[in-house]
């Protein structure tokens, strides 16, 4: 039963995994829960436009998107984990809740991890906070290993201009690509 519904899944995954288009911008906000990141999707957006990040939706309805998963392939701040060649950085991974625990999350990683083999990246990296211990459990399960810790701090610009600061201290996390 299981594999018949994953299998399902997976077909209608396909069709619906798709590239954000500047459209696209608002209904990542989730209704107004991540309107705080208006700045960082539309900083992501310029990234993506310039060839430098992969910006991965997954829509159900017309307009009603379920997942994102942001690919960041190129950093100039950032080279030891977006080189712009054989390592990129994954990050802004998220399904909806109600969506959640049906391998959604699974073929969403997935599908940019072929992606980026195309590509010729050999290695993916991310970052995921030490207390989100499902998230680490996923990424364990989905082939990645911890590289080391790191302290977590960023900051960023919120929709009213507020500059926010956040610790989510954790790990650096990575995956070879090439050995599957
Ligand atoms: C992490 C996240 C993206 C995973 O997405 P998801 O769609 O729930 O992922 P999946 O369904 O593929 O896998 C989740 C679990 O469901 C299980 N599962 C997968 N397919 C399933 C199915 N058909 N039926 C039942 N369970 C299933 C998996 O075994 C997995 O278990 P595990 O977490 O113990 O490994 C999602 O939980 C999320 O958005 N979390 C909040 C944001 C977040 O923490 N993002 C990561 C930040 S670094």
């Amino acid at each position: 039963m299981g594999t018949v519904e994953l299998t399902a899944q997976t077909a209608w995954l396909a069709e619906a995994i798709r590239q954000a288009t500047q459209t696209d911008l608002a209904a990542l906000e989730w209704e107004g829960a991540f309107i705080h990141f208006r700045r960082v999707y539309a900083r992501a957006f310029q990234r993506a436009q310039l060839g430098d990040a992969l910006l991965w939706v997954v829509e159900r309805a017309p307009g009603f998107l379920i997942a994102q998963l942001f690919v960041l392939l190129k950093s100039e701040k950032e080279p030891a984990v977006a080189d712009g060649r054989q390592r990129a950085f994954i990050h802004s991974f998220r399904v909806r809740p109600e969506f959640r625990s049906r391998g959604l999350g699974s073929g969403l990683l997935k599908h940019a991890e072929l992606d980026l083999l195309e590509r010729g990246f050999r290695w993916a990296y991310l970052h995921v906070a030490d207390e989100n211990t499902a998230a680490v459990r996923f990424y364990e399960r989905s082939g990645y290993r911890r590289v080391f810790p790191v302290p977590g701090d960023w900051s960023y610009e919120d929709h009213l201009g507020m500059e926010r600061h956040v610790h989510e201290p954790g790990w650096r996390m990575r995956k070879s690509l090439t050995e599957e």
